[in-house]
């Protein structure tokens, strides 16, 4: 079960801490229904996605996602948390137009046993249809039957890719019209790359269910400490889990708060420009990095720590100290990294979760999408467009066509 520890804001002094009069004090954010939480009812799309898998797993030597921010890096977080390190997997997320890791991807995969999963809400994204068409004219002139190497996810009706799906005939599931692509974890956009690795996705729905009903609590007050801790000039957040698996978890939290809350105008059309600046750390990696700025540099960020509580069978290191094991290690080096923050006067607070698994990740997963929409409320923005990224977008087009 997912805790939150608070305990070091109280310990800090009060200039750069929260008590707990001052989080109590915005108690009153509204709850409001969500797409992102709703979709986790929707069984009709989950058997279909289940059923596709089935239907294809040992099928292909690869699945290769091509898609970019939002619409890959649930894909890779999923997969990455929850796969073995260093035995690849044969799910592949590109996430990026760079003609190397494109040449290199075309270099690795057999067209014949490729299934690429063509990722877009919009259906439009330059990046995605430049790799969608790269690799669809390679399976074209190598004469694959487009509808046996190809998958879309995106919007139910409009886009480049349901055109095409329409046209052609090609298997395409449906990201509903409510939900962006940075809270579409759970929506094919994850789940099918997911289960198509063997990760069992009722198990992941289990665990959302349960991050975003259980706990409402613990989202407000995330929410409400990141937002009155920005109010005391820590507009950095550094997400920090000790865990390497979840490495890109980070990655995925790092997308849904910057684009999320990042922001020029509120919601009454004020110009604000607000946000906060998520930065991503690994521990105990990065204690050899970051861990001296965060210390002594600029008291200007929010250390959020991510513990889990149970890392597998003790593993004893010889040598060292009598009984010391890699788990008591790592787990002691966590409690040390936030005791010296805690002393500089540093804020940091502490996500735990009982073990890596399908279930303990999807409570993460949405006890963070709901705690984002939260925040979104107290800073009184839209925190489901982006505004910004969309006008890099148009520029891109216009420079293109010039
Ligand atoms: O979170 C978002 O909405 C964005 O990061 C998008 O996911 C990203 O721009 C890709 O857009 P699309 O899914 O429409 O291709």
């Amino acid at each position: 079960m997912l805790t939150l520890d608070i305990s070091n804001l109280r310990k800090i002094s009060r200039l750069h801490g929260l008590s707990p009069a001052e989080i109590n004090s915005l108690e009153k954010i509204r709850n409001r229904k969500h797409g992102f939480y709703e979709i986790l009812d929707d069984k009709n799309s989950i058997e279909k996605i289940k059923k596709f898998a089935r239907q294809n797993i040992g099928r292909y030597k690869h699945f290769v996602v091509l898609g970019i921010g939002g619409s890959a890096l649930g894909a890779l977080c999923l997969q990455q948390s929850l796969s073995h390190i260093f035995k690849p997997n044969n799910l592949i997320v590109v996430d990026n137009i760079d003609p190397v890791l494109i040449k290199e991807l075309e270099e690795t995969i057999n067209l014949k046993k490729t299934l690429f999963i063509v990722t877009s809400k919009s259906g439009t994204t330059v990046e995605t249809l430049a790799q969608y068409y790269y690799f669809r004219k390679k399976t074209d002139a190598a004469k694959l039957k487009p509808q046996n190497h190809f998958v879309f996810i995106t919007d139910p009706e409009k886009g480049t890719l349901r055109e095409i799906a329409k046209k052609e005939n090609i298997t395409a599931f449906e990201i509903p019209e409510n939900i962006g692509g940075r809270f579409s974890v759970f929506t094919a956009v994850g789940l099918l790359p997911a289960a198509l690795i063997g990760i069992n996705i009722d198990r992941l729905i289990k665990g959302a269910k349960r991050g975003g009903k259980d706990f409402f609590a613990e989202q407000k007050k995330l929410a409400t400490i990141q937002y009155l801790l920005y109010k005391k000039n820590k507009s950095i957040n550094v997400i920090m889990p000790y865990a390497q698996k979840l490495i890109r978890l980070a990655d995925w939290y790092r997308q849904l708060l910057a684009e999320s809350i990042g922001k020029k105008f509120n919601n009454k059309g004020k110009q604000i420009h607000v946000g906060i600046t998520p930065v991503n750390a690994l521990g105990a990696t990065d204690q050899h990095s970051q861990i001296q700025l965060y210390n002594e540099g600029p008291n200007d960020k929010l250390i959020i720590f991510i513990e889990v509580k149970n890392t597998g069978k003790p593993l004893k290191i010889p040598a060292i100290h009598k009984n010391l094991t890699f788990n008591k290690l790592l787990q002691t080096e966590k409690e040390a990294t936030a005791a010296a923050l805690t002393r500089n006067n540093r804020p940091n607070i502490t996500i735990k979760i009982d073990s890596i698994t399908e279930e303990t990740l999807g409570e993460l997963l949405m006890f963070f999408e709901g705690s984002i929409a939260f925040l979104g409320e107290l800073f009184d923005i839209n925190a489901y467009d982006q505004p910004g990224v969309e006008l890099a977008k148009q520029l891109t087009k216009k420079m293109l066509h010039a």
